[in-house]
């Protein structure tokens, strides 16, 4: 009887209709998803982000970790530790904050078992904070932190969480947490965390205010332990622009301040490791006249001075001649260049552009520091 139903013309014509109206709804299915899908504009953005992610799962050995859309978007502020190229060797006069910074954040990070104890008191903090005036190394600090400990570094730009779209921020806020506690012992750093957490006033746009209130529960319900291998990592110049319950969270502060005369003198011997200097070179009165100098402002001290001898040498060889100088250069005999060795005048020596010896400190030092 089924048999003699399905031969029947109108069953056939029937099925025949079905069979093009599911096709019909399918192809619709497909049409509207890729118009909708190119009518969002950061499409590409998130494309990105996933290959991006992808291929640093892929790095840390993590590629069969499932991430969300927006853990991916996360996934592509990790920096891996071979893309970084300092480490804490080339800091110099910082000992005290590395030597801290790894036994209370590296060590009990990485190695939790030497940190527990049923009162949950022992273990890495759960927020740290570099602060002081600007170039004295906090940024420096926080890459030679992440080469050396081994702990996924989500360098995370504010940029990336303040998506235009109303709602994503607060998803990829809390994507932060989640990422991180896939791929733990893990830090997470906000450098110049005061244009991210700063004040809350009531002007405040509300879904920056939600932001905020969402980072700091997320924050609050880290728990420490096995499952809680994660540190929130600050860096700043303006600590008192950032929010009092914020700074409450990151118990664990570490004022880099100007260097001292002993500091600078580190900085400055690391920085001239390489160079040839003076058999009368006279590093104590270098470090004496540079007080006040910050480790990056030394850093371009140094490489001014450093230049002289190769200009002097470059002069010498070849002087300039006409409209071929610059390619002249490129015949040099690079093997042997033979520079005279670096004197203190050469870092005193004027500065015909910026109308300034290169050893002044700016006129504007930046202020102590209040917090501490
Ligand atoms: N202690 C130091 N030892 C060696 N180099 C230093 C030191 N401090 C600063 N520098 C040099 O100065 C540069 C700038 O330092 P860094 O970016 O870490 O400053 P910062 O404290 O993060 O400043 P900002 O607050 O402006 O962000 C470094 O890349 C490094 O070359
Ligand atoms: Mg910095």
């Amino acid at each position: 009887m089924i048999r003699s139903w399905l031969q029947r013309p109108e069953t056939k014509k029937y099925a025949a209709d079905v069979a093009v109206f599911a096709l019909s709804q399918v192809a619709f299915y497909f049409a509207f998803k890729y118009i909708v899908g190119s009518l969002d504009p950061t499409k590409a953005k998130r494309q990105e982000a996933k290959a991006k992610s992808n291929r640093i799962l892929g790095k840390l050995g993590a590629a069969d970790i499932k991430l969300t859309e927006y853990e991916q978007i996360i996934a592509a502020e990790v920096i891996h530790a071979d893309e970084i190229s300092v480490n804490f060797k080339q800091i110099g006069g910082l000992d005290h904050i590395i030597q801290d910074l790894r036994e209370s954040v590296i060590y009990p990070l990485c190695y939790p078992e030497l940190f527990t104890s049923a009162s949950g008191l022992l273990g890495a903090p759960k927020g740290v904070l570099l602060y002081g005036p600007p170039g004295c190394g906090k940024t420096m600090l926080a890459k030679a932190l992440a080469k050396e400990s081994g702990a996924t570094f989500i360098n995370i730009h504010v940029s990336t969480l303040t998506d235009k779209y109303y709602g994503e921020s607060n998803k990829l806020v809390s994507a932060v947490f989640t990422l991180a506690k896939k791929l733990q012992p893990s830090i997470v750093f906000i450098d110049e965390i005061d244009s991210f957490l700063r004040e809350r006033r009531s002007t405040d746009h509300e879904t920056t205010g939600m932001m905020k209130a969402e980072f700091m529960s997320l924050w609050d319900g880290l728990t420490t332990g096995e499952d809680g291998r994660i540190v929130i990592l600050g860096a700043t110049n303006r600590p008192n622009d950032i929010d009092s319950a914020i700074l409450r969270r990151m118990p664990k502060r570490f004022s880099v301040r100007l260097p001292t005369e002993s500091q600078r003198r580190s900085i400055l011997e690391l920085l001239l490791k390489d160079i040839k200097l003076a058999s009368d070179f006279d590093m104590t009165e270098l470090v004496q006249r540079t007080a006040g100098l910050s480790g990056s402002d030394l850093k371009e001290l140094c490489r001014n001075a450093a230049m002289i001898p190769i200009r002097e040498y470059v002069r010498l060889i070849k002087p300039p001649t006409g409209e071929n100088a610059s390619k002249d250069l490129l015949d040099f005999d690079t093997a042997n260049i033979n520079t005279r060795p670096l004197t203190l005048a050469d870092f005193y020596a004027f500065d015909a552009t910026n109308e300034r010896t290169y050893s002044l400190a700016s006129d504007d030092l930046p202020q102590q520091e209040k917090l501490d």
